[in-house]
């Protein structure tokens, strides 16, 4: 499929201000989702906001099937959230652990899960074990395969870290973990919108993931996937009126879908861009916005790669849309304040947000940059030779 760029711009009101390569922060709304938003704020307006989720009933219950659509689950598998961080902590704290139980994760896994990784250890006694990486800085399953006994709990990843543009082999982590019966939790927030997602393929039960990075939907959405087979036996660590039923005085019932880790309250303006970002990603094609977005970012990794004092830091033989680097001598939040100064938009990832890593490999923090498919060429190139200029003090 081609890709229509000019109305994929036109349709994007930010790119008239900024050179966005912030997509791995939040990427730019496209107009369908900022209309789908704001048409709902008026609507609550207009008529009340109980009133205006009433009309839009049939809309939000469509925002699930966009969502199972876009990664290949059943409606009733999938849980909205205000972010994936909850998304992904409502499945990992309803995991129960023992002492001894072994808890297994990448080495560049997101601060956010692995605090809740040491907060679950010191309450319970489970132990968290690092998934070696093979030569290239990627996870290794064949190492994974090696560490599994009747103690593994949990293998718990993520797909893209926060910090750079290191894909893990997630379908080959669900393949080891499938053949054990192991639990597998896979944080896939920056790997939606960026490239298909099947959770069959990926053999994942658990998959959370964000709306507002490279889906391009709002901020504060989220969602988690929880396979039917490994829904009966969790239940959410936080229950509230919506996820369950009070029936008697000294009973409920839970839900019996991936709803039963939602809350009653939610935005539902919000919601509905989210389907509609879904929606949009997926009339645009997976495929296809993976092979401009990679492209793009293989461009730039290439042009940084030509300067003097830079590195490029990212890890593997094929990493995706986000280019991690850091030049000698220069702080990357200065990189990224000067760069925001001419109107490029990059942020920046400290050493805390993927400890582990950051300490193994001795990486300062990191400016990141991360292009998607609605940027050209020519905004790659202009950034690139503005971070020249900044490297070699001569941005003026
Ligand atoms: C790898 C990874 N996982 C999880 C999150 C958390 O997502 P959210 O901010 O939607 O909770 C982030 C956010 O940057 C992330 O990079």
């Amino acid at each position: 499929m081609t890709l229509d760029l000019d109305r994929l711009r036109a349709e994007t009101p930010g790119v008239a201000n900024r050179i966005h390569l912030n997509n791995a922060g939040a990427g730019l709304m496209p107009a369908p989702v900022i209309a789908a938003i704001k048409d709902h704020i008026d609507l609550e307006a207009a008529i009340g906001g109980y009133e205006a989720e009433e009309r839009e009933a049939a809309r939000l219950e469509g925002v699930y099937d966009s969502i199972a659509r876009l990664i290949g689950a059943r409606r009733d598998e999938i849980a909205l959230t205000q972010n994936a961080t909850v998304a992904w902590d409502s499945a990992f704290y309803a995991l129960g652990f023992a002492p001894g139980d072994r808890i297994l994760t990448a080495r560049a896994e997101y601060a956010a899960n692995y605090i809740a990784y040491l907060q679950v250890a010191k309450r319970t006694g489970a132990v968290i074990e690092v998934i070696p990486d093979d030569g290239d800085g990627v996870l290794d399953p064949a190492a994974l395969e090696a560490m599994i006994d009747a103690r593994v709990k949990l293998v718990s990843i993520t797909w893209i870290p926060t910090n750079g543009g290191l894909l893990n082999p997630a379908a080959e982590v669900g393949r080891v973990a499938r053949a054990h019966g192991i639990p597998y939790l896979l944080d896939a927030c920056q790997a939606v919108g960026q490239f298909p997602i099947d959770v069959a393929a990926l053999g994942c039960d658990m998959l959370a993931a964000t709306g507002r990075k490279f889906l391009r939907g709002p901020r504060a959405t989220g969602f988690l996937y929880v396979r039917r087979a490994t829904l009966a036996g969790l239940e959410p660590p936080m229950l509230d009126l919506f996820g369950a039923t009070w029936t008697g005085p000294e009973t409920y019932a839970l839900r019996d879908d991936a709803r039963r880790f939602e809350t009653w309250e939610n935005n539902t303006a919000t919601r509905l861009g989210l389907g509609v970002a879904a929606d949009y990603a997926m009339a645009i094609g997976l495929e296809t916005i993976q092979a401009r977005a990679f492209a793009l970012a293989d461009a730039l990794r290439a042009a940084l790669r030509e300067i003097p004092g830079l590195t490029v830091h990212d890890l593997g033989k094929r990493p995706c849309a986000i280019v991690s680097f850091a030049v000698a001598g220069i702080e990357s939040e200065a990189i990224e304040a000067a760069l925001r100064a001419r109107r490029v938009n990059v942020s920046t990832s400290s050493r805390a947000g993927t400890l582990l890593d950051a300490t193994a490999r001795g990486l300062p923090v990191v400016v990141r940059a991360s292009p998607h498919y609605y940027n050209t060429e020519d905004e790659i190139a202009e950034a690139a030779d503005l971070v020249a200029k900044i490297a070699s003090g001569r941005a003026g």
